[in-house]
């Protein structure tokens, strides 16, 4: 039997509370075109195909709210909620210790609302072919520059050297619990598995998966939306 066919559990860290956004509702809470951003999440896991369970890490004071209250009917029975900790990697560690049996995970950000199914796909195929770390990624589009602490330039990177990280972040499951087990915070996790020494490997990742951070990103999102772009791509 192959090692590498092993069940895939997608980790959904929900458990922020949108600070930046400035909506009174916790941000994965908050509603695009009539759904929420977390139900939006969890339906583009599953149409992928790849995702055998979802564990949802949402807020403490909504962690014991069935899981067909915050998901479609039709994902309910697949998916399980936990709560989430004060930094994201605490709401990540919550999110691992309930995908037992997993032998790969898929860390999405929920805020990350339009990111489409052929993307979780890429992702999976990359673990399944051998890698243990996967990231989606992006060419950077604005030259970047790095300051010191009063905010003189230090230096300018060779940009195409450069890339954006998207979610979801695919793990070898033990990998991740190692790296995880004494993250203070990460925004990352691959920065977690970088740093432990492991190789990391990227996939063509998809301007669809941005996260819905500041209010002109709700703005945009409800745009692309009306605007009828296919966030589900054919499968
Ligand atoms: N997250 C989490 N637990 C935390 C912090 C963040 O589960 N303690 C989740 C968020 O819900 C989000 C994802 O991690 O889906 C990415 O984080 P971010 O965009 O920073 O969301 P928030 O922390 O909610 O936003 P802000 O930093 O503006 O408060
Ligand atoms: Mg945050």
């Amino acid at each position: 039997m192959n090692d590498r066919n092993g069940p895939v559990v997608g980790i959904l860290p929900a458990a922020g509370r949108g600070v930046r956004l400035g909506e009174p509702l916790p941000k994965a809470f908050v509603e695009l075109d009539g759904r929420t951003m977390l139900d939006r999440s969890v339906e583009a896991m599953f149409a992928s195909a790849v995702v055998d369970r979802v564990v949802i890490v949402a807020p403490p004071e909504l962690a014991a709210t069935p899981a067909a209250r915050l998901v479609g009917e039709a994902f309910a029975d697949r998916v399980s909620v936990v709560a989430g900790g004060a930094e994201r990697a605490d709401s990540v560690r919550a999110g691992l210790s309930a995908a037992s049996g997993a032998r790969f995970v898929l860390v999405h950000d929920a805020a990350r609302a339009l990111t489409p199914a052929d993307l979780f796909v890429r992702v999976v195929d990359a673990l399944r072919a051998g890698s243990d770390a996967v990231i989606p990624v992006l060419p950077v589009v604005d030259t970047v520059k790095s300051v010191d602490a009063e905010g003189a330039v230090t230096g300018t990177p060779d940009r195409s050297t450069l890339r954006a990280v998207q979610t979801p972040q695919g793990f070898d499951v033990a990998l991740l619990e190692r790296a995880n087990r004494d993250a203070a915070d990460a925004t990352d996790d691959a920065g977690l598995v970088e740093r432990s020494g492991q190789r990391v490997t990227t996939v063509a990742g998809d301007p669809l998966a941005f996260k819905i951070t500041t209010p002109l990103d709700l703005v945009l999102a409800r745009a692309v939306l009306a605007s009828g772009v296919r966030t589900e791509k054919e499968m």
